[in-house]
This record gives C-alpha cells, structure tokens and sequence, in this order.
C-alpha cells in the first residue's frame, strides 16, 4: 500500500514519543534565526498565582518595566506574564538569574528558565490508515467509519437545532498548527497565529498533521461531501500554532497561546500535548483560562501510568481546576485503552481515542490512537453545550459555564462495564462522555439557568426600553425579522441533520 510521505513522517514521530520519556522531549524548539536563542528565554509572572487576571486593565496599565538584563519578546496580558530573552551581556544562567530577580523583585511573581519543551503526548501509532481522497461520494463519506462519533451519542444530539455549535463560540486549537489548505477547514477558522521563540507570527501552517487531525475531530466540515465531519457542525476554531514539525515546541509559547486564545474570547481550548515537566508559564496559562470561565479539555498521555502518582501536565491542574478536564483514551468496545494514563483523583473522563478516523496532511485521511484524539472531542462536545446555553460569549465568560459543562460530562459518563476500568478514573466512577445525558444534565444545572436567566433579563431589558422609546411597531417588526431567520435556520437546520443521517451507515 502506498502511504504519502506526511504519514510516514507522522509514524515516526508518533511512535518515538509514544514511550514515558520521549527522546525528543528535552530537545530546544526550533527557532527562527532571528529569534533569541530558546536557551535564553525565561518567563516571569506578574499575577498571584490563582488571582484573576484583569485583561482589559493589563493592556490599559501594562505591565511594570521588567529587571535590568532582560529584553521583552512577548506579553501575555491576560495571564500576567511577560517572556524575555537574557541580554547577551549577561553571564548568569537563566536559572541563576531568575534566583536574583526573585530575590530583588518582590512584584515578580514567579521566574522561569524556558528550556521545558513539550512534546505531542498522544501518539500510539497509525494502523490501517486510509488513504481516501475527496471523491463525488455522497456527504462525509467516511462518516459510517467513525465510530468515536456515534459512541458518544453525537447524532442524537445533532438532531437538535442548538446542538449544532454557534459561530460565536470559539474553539481554540492549541497544537501544530492546521493544514490551511484543507476544504475540511474550509469556512471554519477564525483566526490563527503562532508562537515561536516568544514571536507571533502568522504562519499556522501545519508541518506535522497532529494538529490537523485534533482540529478537525473538533470541527473538520459537515456535509460538504468530503471525508469526515467535526463534532461541531457549526464550528469557529481560533488555530494556535505552538509546536514545529518535529512536534516539539516550548512552554513559554504553549503559555502565550493560551493568552491570545483568551484574548480572541474562546470558550474552548483544546490542548493534546504535555509531559512531566512542571511549569509555572503553563499553570498560570490554565488557571487564567479557569479563572475566565473558559473551558479547557487536555489529553491526559500515553504512558500506561497512574497521573495521580506521576503527575502529567497540563493536565494535572484539571484536579484542582474548575472547567478544566483531563481526558483519557476508551477503545470502540467502550473500554478503557491500556496505554491511556488514568487516575481516579486527576482525570475525570474518557473520550475514543483507539484507531479514530480524522484528518492527515494533503487531503489524507489517517487512523490514530491517542489521547490526543480524544480531548479534542471532549472540547467539541463542549462547544455543543455552551451553543445550547444560547447565550453570548461575555454572558458565559461572566458565569461559571465552563465549570457546570465540566459537572455535567463528568456526572453523566457511560461507565465503563470492567470495575477495574472504572476505578480508575473520575473517583473510581470512570466512563466514556456520553453526549445525551450531559445535555440534560446540563439543562438542570444552576450553571446554565443563571446564564439563561441572564440572557433572558437582558432582552427583556432591551424591549422595555424600546417600549419606553415609543418605537413598539418598530419591535414588532423585529419580532417578525427574528421568527423569520428562526424558521430559515430550523429548514437549515433538518437539511443538515438530513444529510447527515442519511450518510453511509448512519
Ligand atoms: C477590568 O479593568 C477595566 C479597566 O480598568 C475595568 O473597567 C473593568 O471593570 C475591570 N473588570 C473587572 C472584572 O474587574
Ligand atoms: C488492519 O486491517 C486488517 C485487515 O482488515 C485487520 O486484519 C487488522 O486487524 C487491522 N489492524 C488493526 C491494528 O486494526
Ligand atoms: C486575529 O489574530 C491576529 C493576531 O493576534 C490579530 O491581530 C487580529 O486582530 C485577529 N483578528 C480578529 C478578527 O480577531
């Protein structure tokens, strides 16, 4: 069988860092050779750990000018963190100088050496691979093969219009970037960036396909008689491009990711990579996200391991987190996969990650197993429930949504028949996300009342003042305007669930 050259560069990578200490982990990002060396970068934090960050008063005030000896690449407002590079004069370590600027430095509040490097922590292998190109076929032709979909209860839930996903919810892809010129993504990206050695740029390219692939298990197109469909037939993904093609890139970057994902107001992040390495950068960047009621789904890696006992990050701090989810990979047969990581305490849920169907570089279409397949579906499905919550992203930023989408998924899992697999996961009530009973269980959370409340109020509001205003023809033509576009959306609406249903093997 002929494979493309993406695919075998992707077996490689994928089944070297598939083992507990990936050989590429401790290698430095590669950087641009304008950029300072990775090696000389280090990222100091401004906020109390665990204090809200106050974006709009970052950017208004800016940040105190930072200690003699450093030069400002980057700033990341909304988590209270600036990255630097060591003036080339200074002979200090990075560690050593951070040591010094901690010690002089009371508003510092923490000073980091940027030599952890993350490294893609999915990664089993690529089996069966299929090797399909978009054809005249009917809708979403490989939709009877993916299983992932249907486990979870997905068509189900597709068959309500507020489930398709909303172009103001944004899902952030924290990742290697997209292949831009896949029509899988066509019409579904928001924005993209990059971050690299501390430098935005806007090459979101995808060199490695990983990135591809968990953006597209989230939001790769719908009936567009193409491939495969996302979990979000209505999707609007924020794309950010951390990690090279090797699949390695460094934690300052992953950090400044997650700032500008909050800055675009995502609702979602997903994150599929990790490792051991503890960072301050990273746990200030998931805890801003937290703290701002974004939802944040990370695969919980591959290493067969208790992360209870070998603490794996970022998804650890989904234990303490509110809104924070680690996730685990479970087979086509429900079970818990061997070499998914797992603990009762620090992941809460399982989502298919064995031999998942999704996007590869080029057009390709690639089987992979990981928990780097299954976040990105956990984050989709979370993108379902904040659409369902029909409210706007600042009136789910100023709620605790994420966090009630967190209970319910985690409430309401299949749980797994083997008591073994169940042990291990979620205090010891471990399962696979189950699509149906998370809505529900949704709907009856004080989370989602207090955002629909808020809604509802607000328009009322609104109508009283136009009544006040004298303008009451002029609402009910509103009215009117509004029962029109409900109607187009709901014909719009049964024509996608049509097409989907009517797939192949639906
Ligand atoms: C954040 O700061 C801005 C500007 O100072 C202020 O208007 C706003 O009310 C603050 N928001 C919160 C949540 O404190
Ligand atoms: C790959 O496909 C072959 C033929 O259908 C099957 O026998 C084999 O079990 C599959 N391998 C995996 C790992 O799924
Ligand atoms: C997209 O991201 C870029 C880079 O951060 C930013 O400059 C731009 O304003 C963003 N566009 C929108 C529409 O938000």
């Amino acid at each position: 069988m002929d494979r493309p050259p993406a695919l075998i560069l992707l077996v490689i990578t994928l089944l070297a860092c598939g083992v507990p200490q990936c050989p590429g982990a401790q290698a430095p990002a590669m950087l641009p050779s304008s950029a300072p060396s990775a090696s000389r970068l280090l990222s100091l934090g401004y906020a109390d750990p665990g204090v809200q960050v106050n974006a709009s008063q970052e950017l208004a005030t800016g940040f105190p000018p930072v200690p003699a000896g450093l030069t400002v690449v980057s700033e990341a407002p909304a988590i209270g963190l600036v990255v630097c590079a060591l003036d080339p004069d200074v002979t200090l370590s990075p560690a050593d100088f951070c040591a010094k600027v901690l010690l002089v430095h009371p508003e510092v509040s923490f000073c980091e050496p940027d030599t952890a490097t993350a490294t893609i922590s999915q990664a089993a292998s690529a089996t069966n691979a299929t090797n399909q190109r978009p054809s005249a076929s009917p809708d979403d032709p490989l939709f009877s093969q993916q299983y992932s979909l249907r486990q979870v209860g997905l068509p189900a839930a597709w068959s309500s219009a507020q489930l398709f996903g909303s172009t103001t919810i944004h899902v952030c892809v924290v990742d290697t970037g997209i292949d831009t010129s896949d029509a899988e993504f066509a019409g579904s990206v928001f924005n993209g960036t990059a971050f690299v050695g501390g430098q935005q740029s806007s090459d979101y390219t995808d060199g490695n396909s990983h990135g591809s692939f968990t953006a597209g298990v989230v939001g790769a197109a719908s009936n567009n008689g193409l491939g495969v469909t996302g979990a979000v037939q209505r999707p609007s993904l924020l794309i950010c491009r951390f990690m090279d093609a090797t699949g390695s890139g460094s934690l300052s970057d992953a950090a400044l990711c997650f700032d500008w994902c909050i800055r675009q107001q995502a609702a979602v992040i997903s994150c599929s990579f990790g490792g051991t390495t503890f960072s301050q950068a990273l746990q200030a960047a998931v805890q801003a996200a937290s703290a701002q009621n974004v939802f944040v789904a990370t695969s919980a890696g591959n290493n067969g391991v208790n992360s209870d006992v070998v603490k794996q990050y970022p998804s650890a701090f989904a234990q303490t987190l509110p809104g924070v989810m680690a996730v685990a990979a479970s087979d086509a047969s429900g079970a818990l996969w061997p070499r998914s990581n797992y603990g009762p305490m620090s992941v809460q849920i399982a989502a298919p990650g064995v031999s998942v169907l999704g996007l590869g570089l080029g057009g390709v279409f690639v089987t992979l197993s990981g928990t780097s397949m299954a976040a990105p579906l956990v984050a989709g499905i979370a993108a379902l429930l904040f659409a369902d919550a029909g409210a706007s992203p600042s009136a789910l930023r100023q709620n605790a949504v994420a966090d009630g989408i967190k209970q319910a998924i985690q409430a309401t899992s299949t749980r797994f028949t083997a008591s073994a697999d169940a042990a291990k996961l979620n205090g010891g009530s471990g399962g696979v996300v189950s699509v149906p009973a998370a809505i529900a269980a949704f709907r009856s959370s004080r989370a989602y009342s207090a955002v629909r409340k808020s809604s509802i109020s607000a328009t009322v509001v609104a109508a009283f003042a136009g009544i006040a205003a004298g303008i009451v023809v002029t609402l009910l033509g509103v009215v009117v305007v509004i029962q029109a576009r409900q109607l187009a959306e709901r014909r719009r609406d049964r024509a996608r669930v049509g097409l989907v249903d009517d797939g192949p093997g639906a």
